[in-house]
């Protein structure tokens, strides 16, 4: 007995639907509805599949959730070997292996397929008729195991395709992934839970995967991105871009950054401008792997061993290295906190001599059981401190090796406190001390503050030692004469720091606030404050006590509103809370703060702090939400265009969404933006309304 008619149509739709805002999500990047409406339309087919057990499909979304615990996995051997890839790290190596490519195909040009090294576990999948019938690791490459119960729950993987001549017998190759922000997600998850952490997104990935019960490998969000075929049907793709975009287009995630490039001079650009990007992907990648673009190539060239002639991998420097620690110090930062550092054995990590790495604070220290002696594992990423990421090894763990916090600073000697609820140990020395001297001036004069360049460590070092300088105004105090007799200062580098601390002295305000270093006031929050009271004297001149107050009644207005559905009220200084306000007010009416101050903006030998364009009340803060393509502008361009003025992007269309902007192929937002009466406005309006055009 089947189900009705009319439960069949909706269970089909559902399963569409869901599929579809899948595809979005995964492949293309761009969600449709929010979190909730998914959830949504998800209940209702586990309600439809529960009341007519006749519509439950294997293929069904609902799958996703896991099924019962495995005893173990079973074998799976591979129709086509799982092979590895040949590595290159120099450009030396990638231009012999360009070589050995013309040579053996006897051209003079090749093309190659460009693609980043996705860092995660390498999988393939078998689909049938179009339907995923089995997934399996790679295992030692011949023969892996059957993960196909936790490979269901992973939604970027399609459960069913098209059905076309290339779906009826197709193995898609991949890598199964954690985004770097779910990942740190995951570990303060398993942390909190005391549970099992884990040392990259790479481990959370190979971990979640191989869990005997799927369930639990339903609740890790793994991404999956698809790089090539196992066994396919030569249909109608040539070369291995068309078959990348064909994958695209049957509903597998591909990566972004993927490309053609022409010879070793367009891999070497490709190399260097996706480890540009490495930092800010979403994903961890360990390089960069290039393939010769033609598949009839490919075939000619074949394999050697275990590896194809017509692929390489070209590798980023590793961001992690094992090294030993010699000893535990102690820092003494800006703002006064004791940092312990360790102090290590000279490693090279991703290309620069790493000798000290941080360990934050006393309580990472401790869960993370670093003594001197032990060897470590050190992390640097990009511009970040390197860290110590934890233990591989322990040492010796006498009382010799043992660290504890001193409860003196150990360069002011001030005693140090640990307030309530903090994690970090300050030295109460303030500005006496010089370390936090030394600190408070670096930041004035960093890129981002003063950018004041030609002063660095050495010598703030010797300026401070010196009593040259004891607050930042005293760098306009300088001259070339008394620079000059500092170590390792020829006239040339002193006129140079005289002419950098020269430019500087036409400042916008938002910098200048930065640069002042109040506590809790980084570049965002100084920019909001310049946006919002537009000069110095100002700002200065703010009641900090009665606009906390006022923040607080409108904050509440709100509450009410939001109960009785009405629109909110605008909320000044928003991004401003409580604690960087009552900072702010410490600062400015310290004394010493408010002489530094005054003698860094004196009019004639001072700072000309510019005024910032007041942003007008009524522009800012405004709730935007983007959809469709844009003719002149990216998704990303047009949200760091909207945030720069205070305003806020956000997923998906409410009642508190004020602009929807919408280009080509708009989706469902623009539906719902008209059904609320939202305005809409499309890139000339866009512009319009942030004053660029
Ligand atoms: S192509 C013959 N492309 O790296 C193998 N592999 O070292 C051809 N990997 O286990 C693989 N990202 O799973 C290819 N964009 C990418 C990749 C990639 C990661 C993995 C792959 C394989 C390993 C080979």
């Amino acid at each position: 007995m089947g189900a009705p008619k009319q439960a069949q149509v909706r269970a089909e739709r559902l399963r569409q639907e869901l599929e579809h805002h899948n595809r979005r999500y995964y492949v293309l990047d761009d969600p449709e509805i929010d979190d909730a409406d998914y959830d949504r339309l998800f209940r209702e087919l586990v309600q439809l599949e529960q009341e007519h057990e006749e519509l439950r499909r294997a293929d069904s979304p609902t799958q996703r959730v896991g099924a019962p615990p495995l005893p173990e996995f079973a074998e799976v051997r591979h129709r086509a070997p799982m092979l590895s890839l040949a590595n290159a790290f120099e450009e030396d190596e990638v231009r012999a292996f360009d070589k050995r490519v013309r040579d053996a195909l006897g051209v003079k040009n090749v093309e190659y397929a460009a693609d980043p090294k996705f860092d995660g576990l390498a999988i393939t999948l078998s689909y049938r008729k179009g339907v995923f019938v089995q997934g399996a690791t790679r295992g030692d490459g011949a023969t892996g195991e059957d993960v196909t119960p936790n490979l269901r729950t992973v939604r970027a993987i399609p459960l069913r395709l098209p059905q076309a001549p290339d779906t009826d017998d197709l193995e898609v190759r991949g890598e199964v992934i954690f985004y770097k922000a779910d990942f740190d997600k995951l570990n303060a998850r398993q942390r909190a839970a005391e549970d099992k952490v884990f040392a990259n997104p790479r481990n959370a990935a190979a971990g979640s995967l191989r869990l005997l019960d799927s369930a639990i490998t339903a609740r890790r969000p793994l991404r999956f991105f698809a790089h090539g075929v196992g066994i396919a049907p030569r249909v109608s793709w040539k070369t291995h871009s068309e078959l990348l975009d064909r994958l695209n287009a049957l509903g597998f995630p591909v990566s972004r950054e993927r490309s053609v490039a022409q010879g070793v001079d367009g891999l070497m650009d490709f190399y260097r401008n996706i480890q540009t990007k490495r930092e800010k992907l979403p994903y961890a990648i360990d390089g960069v792997v290039y393939k010769v673009n033609r598949l009839d190539w490919q075939e000619k060239l074949g394999f050697v061993s275990r590896a194809p002639r017509f692929a390489i991998a070209h590798k980023y420097p590793a961001e992690e290295q094992t090294t030993q620690v010699l000893r535990i110090e102690v820092q003494v930062g800006r703002t006064g906190v004791l940092t312990p550092v360790a102090r290590l054995k000279p490693v090279e990590v991703g290309g620069v001599t790493v000798t000290n790495a941080t360990l934050h604070n006393e309580d990472e220290l401790r869960r993370k059981d670093v003594w001197a002696g032990d060897t470590v594992i050190v992390r640097r990423a990009g511009d970040v401190i390197p860290e110590v990421v934890g233990v591989q090894q322990k040492g010796p763990r006498g009382d010799e090796e043992r660290f504890s916090m001193p409860d003196k600073c150990p360069v002011c000697q001030s005693p140090v406190v640990r307030l309530p609820g903090e994690a970090a140990t300050r030295c109460t020395g303030g500005l006496y001390c010089r370390a936090q001297r030394k600190q408070a001036i670096l930041h004035f004069v960093g890129r981002r503050a003063m950018d004041i360049e030609g002063v660095g460590e050495k010598l703030v070092e010797q300026l401070v030692d010196r009593d040259m300088v004891e607050s930042p105004a005293d760098l306009y105090r300088l001259d070339k004469e008394s620079l000059a007799g500092l170590e390792r200062m020829a006239e040339k580098s002193a006129q140079n720091v005289i002419d950098s601390i020269q430019r500087s002295r036409s400042m916008d305000l938002a910098r200048f606030v930065f640069a002042l270093g109040i506590p809790g006031v980084g570049e965002e929050v100084a920019r909001i404050l310049a946006r919002h009271f537009g000069s110095l004297r100002a700002l200065l001149g703010a009641d900090w006590p009665a606009l906390a107050a006022q923040k607080e009644a409108l904050r509440k207005e709100n509450v009410k509103r939001k109960r009785k559905s009405e629109a909110p009220v605008e909320v000044l200084l928003e991004g401003i809370g409580p604690e960087i306000m009552e900072s702010l007010d410490k600062f400015v009416h310290e004394t010493h703060n408010s002489k530094v101050i005054a003698s860094l903006v004196d009019p004639v030998r001072g700072v000309a702090v510019r005024d910032a364009a007041m942003a007008t009340a009524t522009a800012a803060g405004k709730i935007f939400v983007l959809t469709g393509t844009l003719p002149g502008l990216s998704r990303d361009e047009a949200r760091a265009l909207i945030e720069e003025q205070g305003h806020k992007v956000t997923g998906s269309v409410s009642e508190s969404t004020d602009y929807v902007v919408a280009g080509a192929e708009a989706g469902s937002k623009l539906a719902q933006a008209r059904e609320l009466g939202i305005t809409v406005v499309d890139e000339n309006g866009l512009m319009q309304l942030l004053g660029k055009r």
